[in-house]
């Protein structure tokens, strides 16, 4: 067991839906008459990731895949299952989540690298180089809510992946980066991939999948049917 970090055993997720604004209403009224229709976002998902393994994990939209990662990190709990995490876990979920928009760039690295585990004064040590990989000029100094998609994730992976973590949760974020950008996250992926990083990595860019995964998880529909490499 010492050499799984992720061990996600028959998760399952349903979501509340209504089918209009107002069915929202009438339960907070008549508590008795449910209004609502359970939605399954995941099935009986049940994998094991050992430490240091990337594993992808692919499927269309509305698959289940950022509801699994959030299952994950804590952000979300399931309705069903359990999951285990060995390790400190840092992740770049959806654009923007962990920013607050009022501060400043600058601000929030303080305030994510808090939560992620660091010390102001280890934060004060990396700062010039998360400032440097981020390389988002004189936006560090002003307020989040200002930035471009690209801006908030160039700062946000370049927190999430100087915290030396044992897991890194990359949710298809990256898209939004431009080429160069993009191509600098992923070296540092592959070195963090070096040194024993245990990493997820979502995403609908196939060959890159095929080129940093060692394993696929494909969800169709909340199900989860594994691919191993190289037969993606
Ligand atoms: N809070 C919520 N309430 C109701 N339904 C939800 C909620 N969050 C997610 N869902 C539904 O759960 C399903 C899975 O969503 P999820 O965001 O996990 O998909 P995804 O695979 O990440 O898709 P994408 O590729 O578009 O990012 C979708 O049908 C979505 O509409
Ligand atoms: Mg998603």
């Amino acid at each position: 067991m010492e050499d799984i970090a992720i061990s996600v055993r028959n998760i399952a997720k349903s979501f509340r839906r209504y089918d209009r604004p107002s069915d929202r209403l009438k339960e907070l009224l008549l508590p008795n008459r449910q209004q609502y229709r359970e939605f399954q976002a995941l099935r009986d998902v049940s994998i094991e990731i050992p430490r240091g393994q990337t594993l992808g994990i692919v499927g269309r939209n509305g698959s289940g895949k950022s509801t699994l990662l959030q299952i994950i990190v804590g952000t979300l709990q399931p309705s069903s299952g359990q999951t285990q995490v060995r390790g400190r876990i840092s992740a770049l979920l959806e654009l923007g989540s962990g920013f607050n928009p009022e501060f400043t760039g600058r601000q929030n690295v303080f305030f994510n690298g808090q939560i992620l585990g660091l010390s102001r004064a280890q934060i004060e040590d990396r700062f010039d180089d998360i400032a440097a990989f981020a390389d988002i000029g004189d936006f560090l100094d002003q307020p989040a809510k200002t930035y471009s998609s690209g801006m908030f994730v160039r700062l946000a992976f370049a927190v999430a992946t100087s915290v030396d973590p044992d897991i890194l949760v990359v949710d298809e974020a990256l898209a939004v980066g431009d080429e160069a950008f993009q191509r600098k996250c992923f070296s540092r992926i592959e070195s963090l991939q070096a040194r024993g990083c245990t990493t997820l990595f979502v995403s609908h860019a196939a060959s890159k999948v095929v080129e940093l995964c060692d394993r696929a998880l494909l969800l169709d529909h909340g199900e989860a049917i594994i691919t191993h490499h190289p037969n993606l």
